[in-house]
């Protein structure tokens, strides 16, 4: 748990931002964001914080868990939360605010401008970007998450029978996660069986789980508010040899993009390393998607693991590395671990075994 010095040390690290945006306040309602900047894990929020203070906005639910959990001066306000925002503007005579036009909805937008005597400037990332690089704390919850998301992967694998549904075999997985302590998932579990494995994102059906097919399941959990991401792709029975080999190439290229994850590498190089063993398989084409994406408070952050990204790595940074192919009609196999980056290169946090398992 992250005491309450820590947050405002957050806080101090967003000034030379605002400094930058020549603003005197910078307000978030992106729950992800007030909860990094705050500790509130409230589903209602915003904050304000200028260069020597900070405002948290909650309604009455709140008030009891919003001073428990922040260091923030907590205000509690009676539907919406712009108008009590605007009023402590003028209390605090403070006449410009940073706010983050990528989080918030046009509505919101108009209100901020309608608000009388306050210049609005955008500002959006900065938060983003100090979240990028996770402390000590920040990559132990982590390491919390994979390992408990690994755990229920290992416990429902171990109630799994063909018998079963893509629905059934993603609840036994999310039953297990909370048995084993986790707030709940940090996306939609994903369990996509024989052709239906050939869509990234496959939502499971209730279509019974056949024998010599493929078996996709892209999992996370949510521990203390971080995430984990894990994908392994299995064998119900027998494969195709042209599956086990695409499995081969696969497994191949994640690891030549993990190798690749060093501090002071350009993300695009990751994804480079990932897409060249793809090639030399003459698989490149179906492979649809990036390499990965940095996770924390959110199952998809900054970094992205892509051909664009020429963000550098750095110590701390916690990204996926989960290289797939795809085939219409045939199937999807993906491999995903989680990896922070170290100093002399990375660790990969995901225990589970990566040879294709036979089920
Ligand atoms: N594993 C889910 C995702 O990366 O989108
Ligand atoms: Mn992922």
């Amino acid at each position: 748990m992250t005491d309450h010095s820590e947050y405002e040390h957050r806080r101090e690290r967003l000034l030379p931002a605002l400094r930058q945006a020549r603003a005197e306040a910078f307000l978030t309602s992106a729950l992800p964001n007030v909860r990094f900047l705050s500790g509130f894990t409230g589903s209602n929020a915003a904050l304000l914080v200028t260069s020597d203070r900070a405002l948290l906005f909650t309604d009455p639910r709140y008030q009891t868990q919003a001073s428990r959990e922040s260091g923030a001066e907590v205000k509690i306000v009676k539907g919406p939360l712009l108008p009590g925002i605007a009023g402590w503007m003028k209390r605090l005579r403070l006449n410009t605010l940073a706010f983050e036009q990528n989080r918030i909805s046009f509505e919101e937008y108009q209100q901020l401008k309608s608000m009388a005597g306050i210049r609005i400037k955008p500002m959006s990332g900065a938060v983003e970007d100090i979240r990028m690089v996770k402390s000590a704390a920040e990559i132990a919850t982590i390491r919390a998450s994979v390992r408990l998301n690994s755990a229920a992967l290992e416990q429902a694998l171990e109630h799994f029978t063909p018998a079963m549904t893509e629905v059934d075999f993603a609840a036994e997985i999310e039953y297990r996660m909370r048995l084993l302590g986790a707030d709940g998932t940090s996306f939609q579990t994903i369990v996509a069986s024989g052709e239906r494995s050939a869509l990234p994102h496959a939502h499971p059906t209730d279509h019974p789980i056949q024998t010599d097919q493929l078996l996709l399941v892209d999992m996370g959990a949510n521990v203390a508010g971080y995430a984990s991401d894990m994908t392994r792709t299995h064998a119900v029975g027998k494969l195709a040899p042209k599956v086990r080999r695409m499995y081969r190439a696969v497994l191949e290229s994640q690891l030549a993009a993990i190798d690749a994850v060093k501090p002071g590498i350009a993300c695009t190089i990751v994804d480079r390393a990932a897409r060249r063993i793809l090639r030399a398989h003459g698989l490149d084409k179906l492979f649809i998607h990036s390499t990965g994406h940095g996770l924390g408070l959110e199952i998809h952050e900054r970094p992205r693991i892509g051909r664009k990204e020429r963000t550098m790595l750095e110590p701390g940074m916690v990204i996926t590395v989960e290289p797939g192919v795809y085939e219409e009609g045939l199937g999807g196999i993906r491999i995903e671990d989680t990896v922070v980056v170290t100093a002399g290169g990375c660790e990969v946090l995901t225990p589970t075994g990566k040879e294709l398992v036979v089920l």
